[in-house]
């Protein structure tokens, strides 16, 4: 780590906004000064603004019983309806709302009077299923209109979307279902990936299968299928809906009604430092709030003529807020895309920029370097001279990689927003504002107007300039977490226990402050593993692998990964029976395709090592840092409080 910050701390690059950008800039230097005179009265005028009402709200912020937030709450509206229904009633129905891309090359352009039609229509079909106001519904889709359309006829209803990554294994859906308590699943028959089709109603089969006594019945009544990958599926009668089938039959007339704006939107699931994947829980008034006006000003949103694209996954968090919500609710244009950034071509999605005119590109690290790898003659293939403004999301940037995405991908010209947030945030809490920063490679630089962050000891205590600590936020914020489904206690102990007499939220990444003051995130400082922007718990993936018959015991730990970031790595302790029997290299790949057959294919360890033993203190606790060094190749460090210190030497000669 130190050689990295080292690294991180020479960087003196400096790239300030083109005059013409700035000049016709969303977000200027006054929003600072807006935020700063009154930020609540700031978040007011904010909703007010980007927002539409059906009942106005009289008190922006109730911080009276913390950590439990309340934003907006006498306030009403339809989330829906403001991703939708206003934008046709304006006029604008006309407009595209998606211009979607299949892999295979297929294409649908929908405008918002279609998308708000079929949301519609939906909304009727759920009803018809029995979905209220309150019940769980899961998604589980590829990347298709369908997946946006569903989580908007859900958020329609007051119902509560809980979209399950489509690369999840079905034991994790089925996780997921039983925790949510989910009425309904909403998937397709397959969708591609990689060239070919990727099963998903399959998936969802094995989940909701009847597990012979063994757990609960799964909470599902219905499930509503959208054909896409054309793919052979079964069929339970009763239960089985084809989405194609009801939703054209269903009605296009539905009035959307308020809820309040701290009714529940949606919950969804990341890893945290336990086995078991948390619900993150967000309500509906404050996250629209802060989702529209981050994507408005961040990517300096000009409706008419942009054309946005943001290549997450809905399962994600940056999907609901950077696709669906965010750019919904202002109207904005943008790209869909189904598939994999390198099929059938490594420049697909140079291609995509070049053929829809994309302005606005909002993409992760590991992405770019992975295209680094591959070489500038792949974009420099392309016109990519329509792209005005990058973005990146989801772990620390890379001087090099920042440079290189603004040299080959954005003319040498184009300027960067490196966003800080997280599942918890909701939305960008930290980022450049385009017009007005000057941006630095790798840092992701200032707390956006309205945002209070810091840069703390683990007393609490501000570090002040060129100093690393700890990074909280230290006011509420309208996207914030409003819980974990079903654990409130794990909410006050994981995010508010840390710095409970200063009030504080523990974001769990290291940062530091620049001469400047200008915030670098460090990556974090608990057991949770950044692959490829993605989160994973070192604690879920050791759980699974234990699950394995052959497995004794398992320690797992992030190293860093030129292109992923960090990467699953793997020391296990192998049954000697299975010793006896089969190969080290043979075991090890069987490990790692059962973690993915377990998790999804995102958690498939990089190395499994055998080793004969784990490095432990005398208290049992496995000493991760000490297996890190040996799976980033480095000199072990200090094994002093090891209760045998050899057995350091005997895993480092075991992995060599
Ligand atoms: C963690 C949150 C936010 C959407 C994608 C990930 C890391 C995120 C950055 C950034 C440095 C970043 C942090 C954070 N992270 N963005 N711009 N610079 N680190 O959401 O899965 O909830 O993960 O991602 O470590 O805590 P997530």
């Amino acid at each position: 780590m130190t050689s990295q910050i080292d690294h991180l701390l020479s960087e003196n690059r400096r790239f300030a906004p083109p005059e013409e950008f700035a000049r016709g800039a969303v977000a200027q230097a006054d929003l600072y000064d807006a935020a700063a005179a009154d930020r609540e009265a700031f978040w007011g005028r904010q909703a007010k603004d980007l927002l539409t009402w059906a009942e106005p709200f009289s008190e922006v912020l109730d911080w009276s019983n913390p950590p439990f937030a309340r934003w907006f709450a006498d306030g009403r509206l339809n989330v829906a309806y403001n991703c939708l229904d206003r934008h046709v009633e304006a006029g604008n129905g006309d407009r595209v709302a998606l211009l979607w891309e299949g892999e295979p090359g297929d294409s649908r352009a929908v405008t918002y009077a279609e998308l708000t039609d079929e949301v519609k229509r939906v909304a009727n079909v759920l009803t018809e299923l029995g979905v209220d106001a309150g019940d769980r519904v899961a998604v589980y889709l590829p990347m298709i209109p369908e997946a946006i359309a569903a989580m908007l006829a859900v958020a329609r209803l007051g119902a509560i979307h809980s979209v399950v990554f489509g690369g999840f294994s079905a034991d994790s859906l089925r996780a997921r279902i039983d925790d949510a308590g989910a009425k309904v699943v909403i998937t397709a028959d397959g969708g591609y990936r990689k060239g070919k089709v990727s099963p998903l109603k399959p998936a969802v089969d094995m989940a909701l299968a009847d597990r012979g006594g063994q757990g609960p019945q799964a909470t599902v009544e219905h499930v509503l299928v959208v054909r896409r990958g054309q793919n052979e599926v079964e069929w339970t009668p009763g239960r089985d809906i084809w989405w194609h089938e009801a939703v054209p039959a269903a009605s296009a007339e539905h009035t959307a009604q308020a809820f309040d704006a701290e009714n529940p939107l949606f919950i969804l699931y990341t890893s945290g430092t336990t086995g078991k994947p948390k619900g993150i829980q967000h309500t509906s008034g404050g996250y629209l709030t802060q989702a529209a006006y981050t994507h408005r000003n961040v990517f300096d949103l000009h409706p008419e003529t942009d054309v946005y694209w943001c290549t997450a996954d809905v399962g994600w968090i940056t999907g609901h807020t950077y696709v669906t919500y965010g750019p919904l609710a202002n109207g904005a244009t943008q790209v869909l895309y189904e598939g994999t950034p390198d099929t059938p071509h490594p420049g697909r999605w140079w291609e995509i920029i070049q053929k829809y005119g994309v302005t606005i590109f909002y993409t992760a690290p590991t992405a770019i370097r992975s295209f680094m790898k591959i070489g500038r003659q792949v974009p420099q293939g392309f016109d990519l001279s329509s792209l005005r403004l990058l973005g990146s999301v989801g772990e620390p940037i890379n001087p090099e990689a920042w440079v290189w995405y603004r040299e080959v991908i954005g003319g040498g010209s184009t300027p960067i927003v490196d966003t800080w947030w997280q599942t918890e945030t909701g939305a960008i809490m930290i980022s450049a504002l385009p017009g007005v920063t000057e941006t630095k490679p790798g840092s992701a630089q200032v707390p956006l107007p309205g945002i209070t962050v810091d840069v703390v000891d683990d007393a609490g205590a501000h570090v002040g300039n060129d100093a690393g600590g700890l990074l909280v936020v230290t006011e509420p914020w309208p996207s914030m977490l409003r819980g974990i489904w079903g654990d409130p206690e794990r909410f006050v102990e994981t995010y508010w226990e840390k710095f409970s007499d200063k009030g504080f939220y523990f974001a769990g990444d290291g940062a530091r402050r620049d001469e400047d003051g200008d915030i670098w995130l460090l990556g974090r400082v608990d057991d949770v593993m950044n692959v490829s922007g993605h989160r994973l718990s070192t604690a879920e993936i050791e759980s699974a692998l234990v699950a394995h018959e052959a497995t004794a015991e398992a320690a797992v730990v992030g190293a860093s990964d030129e292109t992923t970031g960090q990467a699953v790595v793997a020391f296990v302790i192998i049954k000697q029976s299975y010793l006896d029997k089969h190969s080290p290299d043979g075991l090890a790949q069987a490990l790692r395709a059962w973690v993915s057959e377990q998790i999804g294919p995102i958690a498939r360890p990089r190395d499994v090592y055998i080793v004969g033993e784990l490095p432990k203190t005398r208290s049992g606790k496995i000493m991760r840092r000490l297996l890190r060094d040996v799976a980033e190749g480095r000199e072990v460090g200090d094994t002093t409080t090891l209760a045998d210190t050899a057995v350091m030497s005997v895993i480092s000669a075991q992995v060599r």
